[in-house]
């Protein structure tokens, strides 16, 4: 009988080894195609493997897969979780469910939530990284909580203008967490106003709460 391979979609979290699930890391070490970010493949990827860095030309990287599945299972790396703001959607679109396999990571939200010991049971979760947020997921309402992807354009300087605009308090709580698992993991606790003058924390994870 003819095997059917698949795509393993691999959520290597946040980043840093010490938060990769130990079935995650086996996936990755049996892997012989391996697709993802130079930084997942630098990090994790072996010398004897085939590889392939998602780059802009998704189409490139869907008919790389494509082809190789023919012969073995393809592992796609992706950040933290694939069911949040991932590659997996883009391959949902082009595979069937029964040809994808998801192992689950650890997102940047729920590491950002951990450093502040605070639920996300009730927050928003929201990527500005590359896409806007509508307005009504932004409106302000007393003691309602977010967490929300950054990126160049939409930085956290940018995003707390919007967040006053729509109604958010000047001293709402901020939390802007940049590089979380790295040795370099920063995170700062500031009020809205000044997350307005505030640079940097491109490709964080901003926390606000009133
Ligand atoms: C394409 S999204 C991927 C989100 C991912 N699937 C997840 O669950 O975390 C990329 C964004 O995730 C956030 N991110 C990913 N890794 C991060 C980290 N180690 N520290 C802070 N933010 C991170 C940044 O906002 C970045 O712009």
């Amino acid at each position: 009988m003819e095997h059917t391979y698949r795509v393993v979609v691999v959520g290597i979290g946040p980043g840093s080894p010490d938060y990769i699930l130990p079935v995650a890391s086996r996936t990755i070490a049996g892997a012989k195609v391996l697709v993802g970010s130079k930084r997942a493949l630098d990090t994790f990827g072996t010398p004897n493997q085939v590889t392939r860095i998602i780059d802009k030309d998704i189409k490139g990287v869907l008919d790389f897969i494509e082809c190789h599945l023919a012969s073995q299972d393809v592992v796609v790396l992706v950040s933290g979780d694939p069911g949040f703001y991932s590659m997996l959607a883009a391959l949902r679109g082009h595979f069937a469910a029964e040809r994808i396999k998801v192992i689950p990571g650890i997102s940047s939200v729920q590491l950002a939530f951990a450093r502040l010991a605070e639920v996300w049971q009730d927050a928003s979760l929201i990527s500005m990284h590359g896409r806007k947020a509508a307005d009504d997921v932004l409106r302000y309402r007393p003691g309602h909580k977010l967490g929300i992807l950054t990126d160049t354009q939409h930085n956290p300087s940018h995003i707390a203008g919007i967040l006053l605009a729509q109604g958010w308090p000047d001293n709402a709580c901020v939390w802007l967490c940049s590089n979380l698992s790295y040795d370099n993991e920063v995170v700062a606790a500031l009020t809205l106003a000044e997350t307005t003058g505030t640079p940097g924390f491109e490709h964080s994870v901003m926390v606000v709460k009133a």
